[in-house]
């Protein structure tokens, strides 16, 4: 099980531009944050220069870039991330057993190789976009999004991976199928009284954190706030109490 630490279990998105924008990010939460997620945005932006950015100031790395493609290519992706010495990444479970089983296992292997910690291998199951009207009509998927999401994760699971990145409104669900082990990490988390934005579905991280959650991802309400540390520590202290 992950650390109790709340900081070790607040992921903040750096969803910036550029590493001028994600370095001042960092100089602002230095010593409250301890982990950082880099998505498709800076990570195209900048490359793995922002990893070592973050990596050169004691900041872990879940590097968010939902690898979907064929298994060769997936376990590719997998072992640069490792090498890299990210803590966490994902991949899309919905590339099937052959590709989730090459990524679990490029992992473990690249791990021994570059002598590093095996990065904890995640699953996205459904796109939070994607509602049921969509699963059904276009994608052609009979089963509610809850039924989808955890048919889903079994397949990961299956397969290897050590947990999965979730809603807020399936952290319970999840926790029940898979057990404690499973490693649950959840984005939509709002503190109560801040702007939902985009987020259709939010919870406040003491619910996701009561519901089960081991790591919640928290970006706009921590770097768009006026005092980013402020509203980083009032996170902390949230998921502390709960
Ligand atoms: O700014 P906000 O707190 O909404 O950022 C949440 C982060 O988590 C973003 O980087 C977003 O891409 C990511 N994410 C999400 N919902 C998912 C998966 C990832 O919001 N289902």
């Amino acid at each position: 099980m992950p650390a109790r630490d709340p900081k070790n279990r607040l992921i903040v998105a750096l969803d910036v531009e550029g590493l001028a924008q994600a370095e001042a990010l960092l100089d602002r939460l230095q010593g409250v944050v301890g982990a950082w997620k880099i998505g498709s945005q800076l990570f195209t932006a900048s490359g793995p220069t922002a990893v070592e950015l973050v990596q050169k100031r004691g900041g872990a790395v879940f590097l968010d870039l939902k690898f979907h493609d064929i298994p060769n290519t997936v376990a590719g992706a997998v072992r640069e991330a490792t090498r890299m010495g990210v803590f966490m990444l994902n991949v899309h479970a919905s590339g099937g057993t052959p590709m989730l089983k090459a990524a679990a296992e490029a992992a473990r292997q690249a791990a021994r190789e570059f002598g590093v910690k095996k990065p904890l291998c995640l699953a996205v199951t459904v796109l939070t976009s994607l509602d049921r009207a969509l699963l059904q009509r276009e994608l052609n998927v009979p089963l509610s999004v809850e039924g989808q999401v955890l048919h889903l994760a079994g397949l990961a699971k299956a397969a290897g991976l050590d947990g999965s990145v979730c809603s807020p409104q399936e952290i319970r669900a999840i926790r029940n199928a898979f057990g404690g082990e499973w490693v649950i990490v959840t984005p939509g988390v709002r503190p109560t009284g801040s702007d939902a934005g985009d987020q259709a579905r939010v919870s406040t991280p003491e619910q996701a954190i009561s519901a089960g959650a081991d790591y919640l991802v928290v970006g706009r309400p921590i770097t768009s706030a006026p005092d980013p540390k402020a509203a980083a520590t009032a996170i902390l202290e949230a998921m502390a109490k709960a």
